[in-house]
C-alpha cells in the first residue's frame, strides 16, 4: 500500500551492523478499539491514556543476513522465546514498503516489561510500540538527513498492534479517522493533550489484577469476531458518538461526565464480546465484585472515582489526582483482598515520555 510513508533502499547507507533501544509505555483505552479492517485499520476511532509506570525496553541488535530468510531470535528478561518469533516476522514482512531494509539483516531482539510477567497486563501495545522506535532509530542510523519520526513509529506500530500506535506518544491519544479530531488518521494516532483539561493530566490508574495469566480468547480474535457480529455498525456508530462526547467532557474537566462515558465504554466492549458468535465472556466473578464495590463507595463518599476494563478481567480504577488517598485507602481495604495474590499496580497518566 503505498501512503507517505513508503520509500525506497537506495535512500539509506546501510551500516553492516549495530544495535539501537527504545522504550515505550502502555495504554490503557476510554474509547475502546474493537473491530478492524484490513492491514490493521480501525473500525472506529479510539482515545487513550498513556502510562507511567508500565512499559517495555527493548534492544534490537542486527548483523548482515547469514541465508536468504532473515533470522530473528527474541529474548523475553533474557530467556530465549521462539514463540514470539512469527509475530514479528509476520510483522516486519509486512512493514518492507516503509522499512525497505528489514530483510536485509538477521536480528536479535532483547525485551523487558517492567510489569510482573504473566500479570495480565496487555505487552503488545509497549512491546510493538517499543520495537517501532527501535526500527525508527535503525532508520535514523542509515539516512541522517531523516528528522526522528514519532509519526512514522506510530505508523509503523499500528501494523505490529493496532493499540501500540497509541503507546507511542504521552497522555491523552487519538488513533483513527474522527471528523471531531483535527489531524487524526487510521493509519497513525495523535496526541491531543492541549485539547484536555489539566484535571486528566495526572489522573491516577491503579489496576487490579483479579487474573493473572494468558486470556482465553485473544484480542485477534476478539476482533475477528466482530466481522459477522449484529451489532457491529451500531457499535462502531456509537464509539464516534461517545469520543465525541468524551472529548467535550475532557476539555471541560467534567470529571462526572467522563465517568459515565468510560464506564459504558468498558461495558460496551465486555458487551460486545458476550454478543460475539461463538460468546465469551473473559469477567470473572471479582471483576464484578470491583465494580459494584467502586460504585457504591462513588455513591457514599461523593468522590469521582471509575473504572474500566480492557479485554481482560482486570479491573482499571480511574480517579483524580487529588482524591489519591481516600481512593487508595479504599483500594487497600476492599479491593485487594479480589486480586489474585492481592497484586496491585498503581499507575497515572504519563504526560512527558
Ligand atoms: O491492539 P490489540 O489488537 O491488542 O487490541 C486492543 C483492544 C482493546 O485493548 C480491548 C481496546 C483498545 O483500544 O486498546
Amino acid at each position: 500500500m503505498d501512503s507517505e510513508f513508503t520509500t525506497d533502499i537506495s535512500n539509506y547507507n546501510l551500516k553492516e551492523d549495530g544495535e539501537v533501544v527504545a522504550e515505550s509505555y502502555s495504554n490503557i483505552a476510554l474509547i475502546k478499539y474493537w473491530g478492524k479492517y484490513e492491514k490493521q485499520i480501525p473500525a472506529n476511532p479510539s482515545l487513550s491514556f498513556t502510562l507511567s509506570e508500565a512499559k517495555t525496553q527493548t534492544r534490537l541488535k542486527f548483523s548482515p543476513k547469514k541465508s536468504e530468510k532473515s533470522e530473528i531470535k527474541v529474548f523475553l528478561e533474557n530467556q530465549i522465546k521462539p514463540s514470539f518469533v512469527p509475530k514479528i516476522e509476520k510483522f516486519f514482512s509486512s512493514i518492507q514498503d516503509y522499512i525497505p531494509f528489514i530483510s536485509q539483516y538477521d536480528y536479535e531482539i532483547y525485551t523487558q516489561n517492567s510489569f510482573p510477567h504473566s500479570s495480565g497486563i496487555a505487552s503488545s501495545a509497549s512491546g510493538m510500540s517499543a520495537l517501532a522506535k527501535c526500527l525508527i532509530a535503525m532508520e535514523k542510523e542509515f539516512c541522517y538527513e531523516m528528522e526522528e519520526s514519532l509519526k512514522k513509529a506510530s505508523f509503523l506500530a499500528r501494523i505490529g498492534s493496532g493499540s501500540a500506535s497509541r503507546s507511542v506518544y504521552p497522555g491523552t491519544v487519538v488513533w483513527g479517522k474522527s471528523k471531531d479530531v483535527e489531524g487524526s488518521s487510521n493509519e497513525f494516532s495523535i496526541p491531543i493533550n492541549d485539547e484536555v483539561h489539566p484535571v486528566f493530566a495526572d489522573f491516577r490508574d491503579t489496576i487490579l489484577i483479579i487474573h493473572r495469566g494468558e486470556k482465553k480468547v485473544s484480542s485477534t480474535v476478539g476482533h475477528q469476531l466482530m466481522q459477522n457480529h449484529p451489532y457491529a455498525e451500531k457499535r462502531f456508530q456509537e464509539a464516534h458518538i461517545n469520543l465525541r462526547n468524551l472529548l467535550k467532557v475532557m476539555k471541560e474537566g467534567d470529571v462526572d461526565g467522563f465517568i459515565k462515558i468510560t464506564e459504558h465504554e468498558a461495558l460496551t466492549l465486555h458487551a460486545m464480546m458476550m454478543m460475539s458468535n461463538p460468546y465469551f465472556i473473559l469477567m470473572e466473578p471479582n471483576t464484578l465484585s470491583a465494580i459494584k464495590r467502586i460504585w457504591k463507595f462513588r455513591e457514599e463518599k461523593r468522590i469521582p472515582v471509575c473504572f474500566t476494563l480492557d479485554a481482560g478481567a482486570n479491573v482499571h480504577v480511574l480517579y483524580p489526582k487529588e482524591f489519591m488517598k481516600e481512593v487508595e485507602d479504599f483500594i487497600q481495604r476492599e479491593l485487594k483482598s479480589l486480586c489474585e495474590n492481592g497484586e496491585v499496580l498503581y499507575d497515572c497518566v504519563n504526560q512527558f515520555l
